[in-house]
């Protein structure tokens, strides 16, 4: 089949903006390619859900991206990656499309994170669900066994930033209480992963409460340059992936809210489309 004019862009999928802060960045490494962002915001946020409704809204989201055409697809969203990842991988790509791909964001985080330490104490921030599922846990073990690992779950941040309410006090009060939480559990703590693509939008307030030496490490660059190296290590997918430089927005809710918030990541005008899954 010639698949040379064939659209085909890499889906990008979070529940609500945050995957937006990874697309923005996987952008600017690799502008060539055609982009399919996808915002589930109707059924933000997913911290709280159980995994089993994690998992069934996250395959019905990468279901309506390869229905558009996407032959890959980023699961910019830690607790998407945390609680539906696997079982899409092991059991529904075997069966549903054995020649697409879906990646996540957790496992390029962990591969680094020991690099960036020295005192072998690392924290972790992010949604109730990543946080419980214990996925940071064992994927740094598996890659950096003698750092130690302190988690803390944010509850309030999404809703906050889903919201639009970051100016407000109640803000400033959940930022510093799930940072001081975190630090209290072990004060030499050097290196803090933001396990949650919706927190580098809130990354200057949470430095605010952090010693200077502390290192925040945000995913969009990160899962950018992996996703470099994945392509070129997979050229009959990188094929597949259609070339116009094309970025195109879906949401499940609004298409006007969602564009006022769009706009601001990407400095130039949005308009998304509204999808029903
Ligand atoms: N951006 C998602 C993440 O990385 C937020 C999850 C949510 O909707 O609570 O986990």
């Amino acid at each position: 089949m010639n698949t040379k004019n064939k659209y085909s862009p890499i889906g990008i999928f979070d529940s609500g903006y945050g995957g937006l802060t990874v697309l923005k960045e996987i952008v600017k490494k690799l502008p060539q390619y055609d982009y399919l962002y996808l915002g589930d915001n109707a059924r933000a946020p997913y911290g709280s859900r159980s995994f089993e409704t994690v998992y069934e809204y996250t395959l019905q989201c990468v279901n309506y991206l390869f229905n558009q055409g996407c032959h890959l697809v980023i699961l910019a969203c830690n607790t998407a990656s945390a609680k539906a990842l696997r079982t899409i991988q092991q059991k529904n790509l075997p069966l549903i499309a054995p020649n697409k791909r879906v990646l996540g964001v957790i496992r390029p985080t962990t591969e680094l994170i020991g690099n960036f330490t020295k005192t072998n104490c690392v924290g972790v921030l992010g949604t109730a669900g990543t946080i419980s599922s214990g996925s940071y846990l064992v994927e740094i073990e598996k890659f950096f066994p003698n750092v130690n690992v302190y988690q803390q779950a944010c509850p309030m941040w999404v809703p906050l930033i889903e919201n639009n309410e970051l100016d407000s006090v109640g803000a400033d009060y959940f930022i510093k209480k799930y940072v001081g939480n975190l630090m209290q559990q072990q004060p030499t703590i050097d290196a803090i992963i933001l396990g949650c693509t919706h927190y580098p939008i809130i990354e200057q307030k949470i430095k605010q409460y952090l010693p200077e030496h502390v290192k925040l490490l945000s995913q969009g660059t990160i899962v950018a340059s992996s996703l470099n190296d994945y392509l070129q290590r997979h050229s009959q997918l990188e094929k597949n992936c259609s070339k116009k430089g094309l970025i195109q927005f879906c949401t499940t809710d609004l298409p006007q809210v969602f564009d006022k918030a769009a706009s601001i990541f990407f400095d130039t005008e949005i308009k998304s489309k509204r999808v029903e899954l």
